[in-house]
């Protein structure tokens, strides 16, 4: 039998210092004019909490989500051959009370208060195709009519409106569970209106793209199993409400006010770390867990996107509202989500991605009626030719980026992060850069490091051997940090980083060079 050992540093009872996973600081929810709160505090589990009530509610205007239910929200059709202008949201209703029946009753009932949506051909194919005729029934007769209830439920569930958490501004969001079912069954049926100038920036919540894609059948295959994960989603939240609440915090950190990195003393080796070959982020339990971000959040979430950051929101689906009010981020910016559940379980990757039943999250609540379960939102950026992620502007902004995610006010009792291989599927990045990247920004935002090399042994080894020669020559950011400027100006590939990195070490102590490193390639 194999037990191998897969994982090299401290054990994970280790990183947990013997205290488990549910030991570490969590921060509150507290309203105040940079943390809106959308419900009524406290949240205590038993039912979901009340939305909150304002006398003025912002509905339509820039810095808020323009609510379908909007009386400014009005919408031309022509009624017994004559134009009429009517409320959108009146023909939302009429149009959901119809019986739907069919994906072509489905399809026909969106297109009444959608102009010139695609045509549905995914949904279409995901109907005939792929689902079996009793589990299609289930769907039109019980789920379907249970998210149009809900959906319809949002002038209630969300009276006031949802501000935007937009760019270059400090700022957080809390919401109910049953809020964001009730904003993500909207997406589902496609209400919220389509505002130009505003869409370009915010990536957009309506499923309109899942129904609508049109691909080779093994990305078809694979967005169909999305599309299971999302109905799985409803069937749970339309059966019982959720009663707790999440929080969406946008950190940016002025270009000003960034860590000096060449100044730094911090030793690496006050990072302590656990680099394990097995495991995934999603199951590591009470660290601040990394997605593998596009600057629009999600990604391709609703299209046929499906590597880390997809299968991370459609498991956990209540990270898909974030679409809705997260401007896309710029370089100095990353978003921290904290509380949501995952609702489903999965096989596979990419292309092999499969949705393999219902998932019954276990993670505890904390003291504000969030699950302890905290993600960390960071774009990396996508290089199309290896050299140029090692000029100094591209490591400067992956390492900023990296520390904006990482970085938090609160001192003691830290969760460590748990990360693996960022930047380096999709986006093409260097394995070897991006451990060293997420490792100086752990040392300086003083947190513990916690790497899922997904099945990738040699960097599971590797980097676990460059780390213990920073830690054991107590190197220093600032050391590093001039080594990889040397790194830059030779024209090495980029396996050739750990063993340059020793050698540049041993250079500056005047130490005999190992001149086969410097050979070029
Ligand atoms: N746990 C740990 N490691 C993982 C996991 C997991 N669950 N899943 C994948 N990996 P990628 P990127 C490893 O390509 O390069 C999306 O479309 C695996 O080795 O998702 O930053 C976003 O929306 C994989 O190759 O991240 C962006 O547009 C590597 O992590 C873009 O991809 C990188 O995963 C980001 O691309």
């Amino acid at each position: 039998m194999g037990t191998e050992k897969t994982w090299s540093g401290l054990s994970l009872t280790d990183i947990y210092r013997g205290k488990g996973p549910w030991s570490f600081s969590i921060s509150s929810v507290e309203p105040s004019r940079y943390h809106y709160v959308l419900y009524e505090l406290p949240a205590n589990l038993q039912h979901p909490p009340k939305p909150h009530q304002s006398s003025q509610p912002f509905l339509w205007d820039n810095d808020h989500v323009r609510m379908p239910f909007s009386e400014e929200n009005l919408y031309p059709l022509k009624e017994n051959g004559t134009d009429v202008i009517k409320l959108r949201w009146t023909v939302i209703q009429e149009a959901l009370s119809l019986p739907i029946n069919s994906v072509n009753q489905f399809e026909a009932a969106l297109n009444k208060y959608n102009m010139s949506l695609p045509k549905f051909q995914l949904l279409h194919y995901f109907f005939t195709e792929v689902l079996q005729e009793d589990e299609s029934q289930h769907f039109f007769k019980t789920i379907l009519p249970r998210i149009i209830k809900l959906a319809l439920r949002l002038p209630e569930l969300i009276p006031c409106g949802i501000p935007l958490l937009a760019q270059n501004r400090n700022r957080s969001l809390s919401l109910s569970q049953l809020q964001i079912s009730c904003l993500l069954a909207n997406a589902f049926l496609c209400t919220f209106p389509y505002k130009k100038s505003v869409a370009s920036r915010y990536p957009g919540v309506n499923f309109i793209s899942l129904y609508s894609s049109f691909e080779r059948v093994a990305r078809k295959q694979c967005i169909c199993e999305k599309i299971k994960c999302i109905l799985n989603y409803f069937d749970r939240i339309t059966q019982q409400e959720p009663t707790g609440v999440v929080t969406f915090e946008r950190k940016m950190i002025p270009w000003s006010n960034m860590p000096k990195w060449n100044t730094l003393e911090d030793k690496l080796g006050d990072t302590r770390v656990h680099i394990s070959s097995t495991g995934t982020i999603e199951d590591a339990s009470g660290f601040l867990q990394v997605d593998f971000a596009n600057k629009n959040i999600g990604g391709g979430v609703l299209r046929y996107g499906c590597v880390q950051e997809e299968i991370r929101f459609i498991i956990c689906p209540e990270l898909i509202v974030s679409r809705l009010f997260i401007e896309q981020l710029n370089g100095v910016e990353a978003v921290k989500i904290i509380g949501v559940e995952r609702y489903s379980s999965y096989t596979g990757y990419g292309d092999t991605f499969r949705f393999s039943g219902n998932f019954e999250d276990s993670t505890p609540h904390d003291l504000f009626g969030r699950r302890r379960t905290s993600i960390c939102v960071i774009d990396a950026t996508k290089f199309n030719k290896p050299r140029d992620q090692f000029q100094g502007a591209m490591i400067l902004r992956e390492v900023n980026k990296a520390y904006v995610g990482f970085s938090c006010r609160e001192k003691e009792n830290v969760a460590p992060i748990a990360t693996g291989n960022w930047g380096c599927g999709a986006f093409n990045g260097s394995k070897q850069l991006k451990t060293l990247i997420q490792l100086i920004a752990c040392t300086a935002a003083k947190r513990d490091l916690v790497y899922y090399s997904f099945d990738d042994e040699d960097i599971t080894k590797d980097f676990y051997e460059i780390y213990l020669f920073l830690a054991n020559n107590q190197v220093t950011i600032k050391q590093l940090w001039s080594i990889l400027g040397q790194f830059t100006r030779s024209s090495l590939n980029e396996e050739k980083l750990y063993p340059f990195i020793k050698q540049a070490y041993f250079d500056s102590k005047k130490q005999p060079t190992i001149s086969k490193y410097f050979t070029k390639e």
